[in-house]
C-alpha cells in the first residue's frame, strides 16, 4: 500500500545505507562512497531525500538548484523495490523540492540504454536537447535531457496532482 513509505530529507546517519545501496543500484565502481554524501550534504545547493519504507531505505535522490536551474544529481530505488513508481514518486519529490528553491529548468544525463529511467523523467517534461558521447566509463554516449517552465503554474499543478494520485494508487 502506498501509505506504507514516506520520503524524508536525507540525514547523516541515512549515508552508510544510503551508499551501499548506490552500490547494488549503480555497481560498486560508479557508487559514491560515504563521504561524498556527507559532502553533499553540507552543500547549500544540493537537497537529497531518501525513500523509507518501515524506516528502511530503499531508495535516493539528489538536486541541485543553482538560481533558476536545477540538476538531478543520482537517483536510485533499491532493485528488488524498482517498478512498482518508486523511482517517480521520488523524482516527482525532487521537482518539487527544487520548484520550492526557485528552479524553473532542469537537464540531466542519462546512459542511452537506461529506459526505465528515460521514462520517469519523460513524466516530468523531460526531452532530449543533445548527446554526451561516449559519457560514461563503458563508452556509451549520455542523453541530454531538459525540462522547463518549472515555475508554472500548469507545471506546478501537474506535479502536485502527481503525487496526489500517486498515493491513491494501490502498489
Ligand atoms: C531509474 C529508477 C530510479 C526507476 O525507478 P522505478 O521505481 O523502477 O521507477 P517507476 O516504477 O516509477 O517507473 C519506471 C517506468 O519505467 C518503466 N520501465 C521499467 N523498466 C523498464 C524497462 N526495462 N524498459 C522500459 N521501461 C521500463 C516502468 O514501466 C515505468 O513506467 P510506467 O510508470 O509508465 O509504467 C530505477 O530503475 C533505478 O534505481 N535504476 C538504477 C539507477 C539508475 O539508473 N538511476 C538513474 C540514472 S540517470
Amino acid at each position: 500500500m502506498a501509505g506504507e513509505f514516506s520520503i524524508v530529507p536525507m540525514a547523516s546517519i541515512h549515508v552508510e545505507e544510503v551508499s551501499r545501496l548506490d552500490g547494488l543500484c549503480y555497481g560498486e565502481d560508479e557508487k559514491w562512497p560515504i563521504d561524498s554524501y556527507l559532502t553533499e550534504l553540507e552543500r547549500g545547493y544540493a537537497h537529497y531525500l531518501v525513500v523509507l519504507k518501515d524506516e528502511q531505505i530503499i531508495g535516493a535522490g539528489g538536486v541541485w538548484v543553482f538560481f533558476d536551474q536545477a540538476e538531478i544529481s543520482t537517483i536510485f530505488i533499491g532493485p528488488s523495490w524498482q517498478g512498482r513508481g518508486l523511482g517517480s514518486l521520488l523524482f516527482a519529490h525532487l521537482v518539487k523540492e527544487a520548484i520550492e528553491w526557485g528552479a524553473d529548468e532542469a537537464t540531466l544525463e542519462v546512459r542511452n540504454s537506461n529506459s526505465a529511467a528515460i521514462k520517469v523523467y519523460e513524466k516530468f517534461g523531460f526531452k532530449q536537447i543533445g548527446w554526451r558521447r561516449k559519457y560514461y566509463a563503458d563508452g556509451e554516449d549520455a542523453r541530454l535531457m531538459q525540462s522547463t517552465h518549472w515555475q508554472s503554474e500548469k507545471f506546478e499543478s501537474f506535479v502536485t496532482k502527481f503525487l496526489d494520485d500517486w498515493h491513491l494508487k494501490e502498489r
